[in-house]
């Protein structure tokens, strides 16, 4: 990216001229900028080939995260989602976070387990020690399934062997397969190691191999993202009342500590932390099920679903943030590679790896999760979402063009959110 990630005023501007700013930062072509429009590039005979029974596009909004610093790197974030506030509330955090140096991330390598269910073994504790001491035959022969990631210098990692003692069906052996998939999401290249390793498994252990499926609790493909908040940052004045900035440092820490230890606070703050996520994980064309499988096991981690990140006042009063959860995510395969929309996020945010990407998206949910917790401790939530949700209101009533902004303004004003009042505004605009 040429230029930095702040871009003052980008919000009042047209559609249009955003993307043109956007375009000129970060290198798209015409062609990449038009696959923007209508079906982001996703043309109905492709859309054909991807799944099964099409009949049509569904359409999202992609909006652009600005500020983010993310390891001294400037990064516009393409995000598509359909909850409103969602784009500014990562905007202003990360511009927040940008006054503390921007986001610090790290990641572990890309690596996916593949499991492999062992019934009806004779000698489980015997089976298992005998998969183990065979590793290296099991790890060359999943290396063999994918002769492309190993050049690429991915490939099989580790084997690991648990027993379940106790089951419906009586004790089995659980295998894992531990695979680095470099810059693919990996599911496939994982689900086919595991298939042609079960025959050799059976062999080993005397017993049937029945599931072959990759986890996706990817608890071995962490991502991590930290921010530190200068508590002056976090001085604002709310509808006359003012919050001083080290008040906002302990009511953040307060609101997280209901997370870590409420899990019905935990799910909702976690969803907050996976509005970020997903709609980067979905401009990106990536798979947002399974990251949001991972993220929850991964948030019970310890026996307890509790918060997936924690929020610390620094010595020096300031608020800190840190983030570290499952991400297995890439960029290339799946729809990144038939899919022009997510072709151009990913170049949008200039990524050359699955890692990097990752961090990003951490870094976004971390973010996310910021923006939430300094609403939800001081003003509340409502006031931020009344003028957006507002739009959406007006556009319901029927309200076009110059009418939807209209409509919306006088909705906020008059404090009335709502369809009916919207639709006698709209009459009244239009009688007028
Ligand atoms: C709404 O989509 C997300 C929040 O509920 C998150 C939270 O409560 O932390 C605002």
């Amino acid at each position: 990216m040429s230029q930095s990630s702040r871009l003052p005023g980008f919000y009042k501007q047209p559609v249009k001229k955003r993307l043109a700013a956007v375009a000129a930062a970060t290198g798209l072509t015409d062609q990449e900028q038009a696959a923007l429009f209508g079906t982001a590039g996703l043309q109905t005979d492709v859309a054909d080939h991807m799944i099964e029974n099409v009949v049509g596009i569904h359409g999202l909004p992609m909006g652009i995260a600005t500020n983010f610093l993310i390891n001294g790197r400037d990064v516009l974030v393409p995000m598509v989602i359909e909850e409103p506030s969602v784009v500014a509330g990562a905007s202003f955090a990360a511009k927040l976070a940008r006054a503390g140096g921007g986001f610090a991330t790290s990641s572990t390598p890309p690596e996916m387990i593949a499991q492999m269910q062992v019934l009806d073994v004779p000698n489980p504790h015997v089976a298992r020690f005998e998969l183990l001491s065979q590793k290296d035959r099991l790890l060359d022969l999943a290396d063999r399934t994918d002769p492309l990631i190993v050049s690429l210098q991915g490939g099989a990692r580790d084997v690991e062997v648990r027993l379940i003692d106790e089951s419906p069906v009586g004790p089995m052996l659980v295998v894992h397969l531990i695979y680095d998939t470099r810059d693919a999401m990996g599911a496939n290249t994982v689900n086919t190691a595991a298939e042609a390793l079960a025959p050799v498994v059976e062999e080993i252990t005397g017993g049937r191999v029945l599931l072959r499926i990759l986890s996706n609790l990817a608890d071995r493909r962490l991502a991590r993202a930290r921010c530190l908040v200068p508590a002056d940052e976090l001085n604002f004045e709310s509808e006359g009342r003012i919050f001083k900035g080290r008040e906002v440092v302990e009511r953040i820490v307060e609101a997280y500590a209901f997370a870590a230890g409420d899990p019905y606070r935990a799910a909702t703050h976690n969803k907050g932390i996976m509005n970020g996520v997903d709609a980067v994980v979905l401009a990106t064309g990536n798979d947002w099920r399974a990251i949001e499988a991972g993220a929850h096991v991964y948030a019970a981690r310890n026996g307890r679903y509790a918060s997936l990140s924690q929020w610390e006042k620094t010595p020096a009063g300031d608020l800190v943030g840190t983030l570290e959860m499952p991400m297995a995510v890439g960029i290339v395969g799946g729809a990144t590679r038939v899919h022009p929309g997510p072709k151009v996020a990913l170049k949008m945010m200039g990524v050359n790896t699955s890692r990097e990407l990752a961090e990003i998206i951490v870094a976004v949910g971390l973010a996310q999760n910021l923006a939430a917790l300094r609403a939800l401790a001081t003003e509340g939530i409502q006031r931020g979402h009344m003028s957006l949700h507002a739009r959406q209101v007006a556009i319901a009533a029927g309200a076009t063009g110059d009418e939807i902004e209209r409509v919306a303004d006088q909705l906020v004003r008059e404090r009335v959110i709502r369809l009916d009042r919207a639709q006698e505004i709209l009459s009244q605009l239009v009688d007028a």
